[in-house]
């Protein structure tokens, strides 16, 4: 089961004149600089906040935050002052940060609901209602949890409570209340598709295979996407022979599962999503190693990118037709697993010398690349995979690695990066990459040799753009998707990296 709606933060807006739960943070100034509202509290309260500012020598830097508890002359019982630094050098996803840390601070306190107050005053000056929606965002994000296989929850180690006796219920109070529940609305929508792909990531392989996958990825047609699964009879009839080599160890069986939403012109050509959906990676017949092998339950982060985008897309009603494929199997040996040396055929015609059944993803995403763009011949083309170590040897854990055959679409990426802070790298796309996977006995060989190999797996993923003019980008997240740092607003090992990235991107450049 998925985790419920139960355990989402429940953000609701009001004015800064409505009544405040106990709990009440405030965001303060560089300086300190205090917004109307503080500034009548500590008048309320005779002053009790400006000392308590000046004895703890707060001066509302970024990430600096100091408590008063039980002020007397007000009603709150704590009030926690938050720096937020100077307004005017933080961007957009500063501020989504910032209510993520918000968020931990409160939560940290057992405190099960709170006010928070935006407002902004001369001297720092900001749009109060963009910082109160993005503020929310982060703290919404920040609330994550995949305890559902925990029979008995952490106990917190002060006092013996429960953890989930934290924050469920957050009221942002700043100006426009109506406004900013509007613009929330829709990036929660967003922020649901981060949690669902979060959610598939963390999953287990045993409880998610394909089946389960693709039964996960069925459940957006509540929303409105209409999803179509293909099964091994229907996989081996669009002649997949690439994606069922990788899947033929495995007594699960392959899925693959499209996913359509329309929501812009009826004519309009879709933009596509594809993504590997490799639900555990034992590496096959070239196995790997067992040390870290758990990891490889994440191999399906790319998928979960795909079907939480396609979760964001349709929950806040996107102006845009959008198509994602994702495949999903499983790497195993076994008797009936391919093997080093042997030769398939591709759905393009193309055939594959497989020498080392470890490189999987480029097969799986070979075919379900070539069928989305043979049958909806989409305007531009995105592939996200965990497809190699070596792109984490290359840029670590904080980057993601961006191939791109169009300037324009990179840039727009790149642009969507800085905005949501999902950081990519663009990496290189160069004729002397695909004469390292040319084969002696076949088309192409899935192995580029020791050196470059987030270069060759791109360069391999290149001979299945079908109309070398459609934008294509691919973006290997291995080193983002799971186990990358965790962050003010992601505490989760599976990360849900991308879907606001292509969010964006799709809202910058697609939507009409
Ligand atoms: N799923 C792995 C890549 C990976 C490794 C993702 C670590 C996340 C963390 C992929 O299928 C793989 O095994 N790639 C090989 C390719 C090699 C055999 C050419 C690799 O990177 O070692
Ligand atoms: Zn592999
Ligand atoms: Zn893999």
């Amino acid at each position: 089961m998925p985790a419920s709606p139960a355990d989402r933060l429940d953000v609701t807006f009001a004015s800064l004149k409505d009544k405040r739960e106990d709990v009440l943070a405030v965001l303060v100034g560089d300086g300190p600089s205090y917004a109307p509202l503080i500034a009548e509290l500590d008048q309320s309260s005779d002053g009790t906040l400006t000392r308590a500012v000046e004895a703890a020598s707060f001066k509302g830097k970024k990430k600096s935050s100091i408590e008063v508890l039980a002020p007397a002359g007000l009603k709150e019982k704590r009030i926690v002052l938050i720096g937020m630094g100077k307004p005017a050098e933080a961007e957009e996803n500063d501020w989504v940060e910032l209510g993520g840390s918000t968020f931990a601070k409160i939560t940290a306190r057992k405190c099960k609901s709170a006010s928070l107050v935006v407002e902004a005053d001369k001297e720092s000056e900001f749009d109060a209602t963009e910082v109160a929606v993005a503020v929310a965002l982060g703290a919404y994000l920040r609330n994550y949890k995949f305890d559902k296989y925990k029979t008995k929850k952490d106990k917190d180690k002060d006092n013996g409570e429960a953890e989930s006796d934290g924050l469920k219920k957050l009221v942002v109070h700043c100006a426009e209340p109506k406004k900013a529940e509007k613009a929330f609305a829709r990036q929660s929508g967003v922020a649901d598709g981060v949690l669902l792909a979060r959610d598939l990531v963390n999953e287990p392989a045993n409880e998610l295979g394909p089946i389960e996958f693709a039964e996960r990825a069925q459940a957006l047609d509540k929303l409105g996407v209409e999803v179509e699964v293909l099964e091994p009879k229907d996989i081996k009839k669009l002649k997949m022979g690439a994606l069922m080599c990788v899947a033929q160890g495995s007594v699960r069986p392959a899925r693959v599962v499209v996913m359509q939403w329309n929501g812009g012109k009826k004519n309009d050509a879709p933009i596509a999503f594809v993504g590997k959906g490799v639900v555990f990676d034992t590496g096959g017949i070239s196995m790997k190693p067992a040390s870290g092998m758990e990891d490889m339950k994440g191999d399906m982060g790319g998928a979960a990118c795909v079907v939480g985008l396609m979760h964001a897309l349709a929950a806040r009603k996107a102006k845009v037709n959008a198509v994602g494929i994702i495949g999903c199997v499983e790497n195993m040996p076994s008797g009936e697993a391919t093997r080093p040396g042997d030769i398939v055929a591709s759905m393009s015609g193309q055939t594959i010398e497989v020498l080392n059944t470890d490189a999987e993803g480029r097969l799986v995403l070979a075919d379900i690349m070539w069928y989305i763009q043979d049958r909806f011949k989409p305007q531009m083309m995105v592939d996200l995979a965990t497809l190699t170590g070596a792109i984490m040897v290359a840029l670590g854990k904080s980057f993601a690695g961006l191939f791109c055959n169009n300037d324009d679409l990179a840039d727009g990426i790149l642009a969507a990066s800085k905005s949501t802070g999902e950081k990519t790298w663009r990496m290189p796309l160069d004729k002397s990459y695909q004469k390292m996977i040319d084969s002696k006995n076949a088309d192409v060989k899935n192995l580029g040799g020791r050196w470059g190999g987030a270069c060759t797996a791109a360069a391999f993923l290149e001979r299945f753009v079908k109309e070398k003019e459609t934008p294509w980008a691919h973006i290997d997240l291995a080193g983002t998707a799971m186990d990358a740092p965790r962050s003010d607003i992601n505490p989760s090992w599976g990360s849900g990296w991308g879907v606001r990235l292509l969010d964006r991107l799709v809202a910058d450049r697609y939507e009409k």
